[in-house]
């Protein structure tokens, strides 16, 4: 748990922050997040993800609540103020707070921004050794899941369905029987010659971060990379699958609804791209 927690201006004790009861945020789900690791006390890949916080922002019509530049400060306060070395640091911006009605207010209205840190979290590193499992489940979210919402219900109900199932992940199926990405993560596989498969960006998925620099470091280590939609048969079928996000890196999959895959152990070309 984060000791020190940033909330509108103050960094405040986490078991005394609050935020105000009418915050769209609580009430609608109106707004967005972005989940940044700290490596040595310094936030990876910043500058995508403050890229990708200004697109969810900029869809939804929401304000920044500062700007760029002092949000920086803020993330980097946080991380001295709890001594965080390594871990997390998650920060969520709603519309702000307003009388409940739907529909924007009228009245121009500040934009709340709420920023934890987190010190676990991370898979262990026998999952990263030996693999971990997932199941599938029909895909029911909305069609713009390259929003990065605070509205998740369907990601929990997914994940916990996980959980219940033993497993690590679930990965959602579209109705052509594709991949589309896990509750948390992005979805990949490996076919025969090495080929990786991953998703192409677009509205039915979230645009990872860590999917973005491993694709950078797969074209510079002459890795080939086809984004394509792949289906749930070729997945259960292929050499090697795995799974991408900033708190999982990249996690080899061994089993997709019980059914193991390649050889059941992570692959070279999982392990290639996780070293
Ligand atoms: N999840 N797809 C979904 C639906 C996600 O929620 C995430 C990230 C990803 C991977 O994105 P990135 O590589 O930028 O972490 C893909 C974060 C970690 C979370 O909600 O905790």
């Amino acid at each position: 748990m984060s000791e020190i927690t940033y909330v509108n201006g103050r960094y405040i004790p986490t078991g005394e922050a609050s935020v105000n009861v009418e915050d769209r945020g609580y009430q609608f789900s109106d707004g967005v997040y972005e989940v940044i690791a700290v490596s040595d006390f310094r936030l990876v890949d910043f500058k995508p993800h403050l890229r990708r916080l200004g697109r969810s922002l900029s869809n939804l019509d929401i304000e920044w609540p500062c700007s760029e530049r002092v949000l920086k400060i803020v993330l980097t306060q946080l991380i001295k103020r709890n001594r965080l070395r390594n871990g997390i640091v998650y920060l969520q911006i709603t519309r702000g707070v307003a009388p409940r009605n739907h529909a924007f207010p009228i009245e121009k209205i500040r934009s709340s921004l709420v920023v934890t840190v987190s010190r676990s979290g991370r898979p262990s590193a026998e999952k990263f050794t030996e693999g971990v499992k997932v199941v599938t489940m029909p895909e029911n979210r909305w069609g713009r899941r390259d929003i990065k919402s605070v509205s998740l219900l369907p990601n929990v109900l997914a994940k916990q369905f996980a959980v219940q199932n033993g497993a690590f992940e679930t990965w959602f199926v579209d109705d052509e029987q594709t991949i589309t990405e896990g509750s948390s993560t992005n979805a990949w596989i490996v076919l025969a010659g090495q080929e990786v498969v991953t998703r192409p960006l677009g509205n039915d998925i979230l645009a990872g971060i860590t999917r973005m620099k491993l694709i950078e470091l797969a074209k510079a280590g002459d890795i080939r990379i086809t984004e394509r939609p792949f289906t749930l048969d070729e997945a259960i079928n292929a050499e090697e699958a795995f799974i991408t996000s900033t708190t999982s890196f990249v996690m080899p999959v061994v089993d997709i609804d019980g059914k193991q895959v390649g050889t059941g152990k992570p692959g070279s070309v999982t392990n290639n791209l996780l070293a």
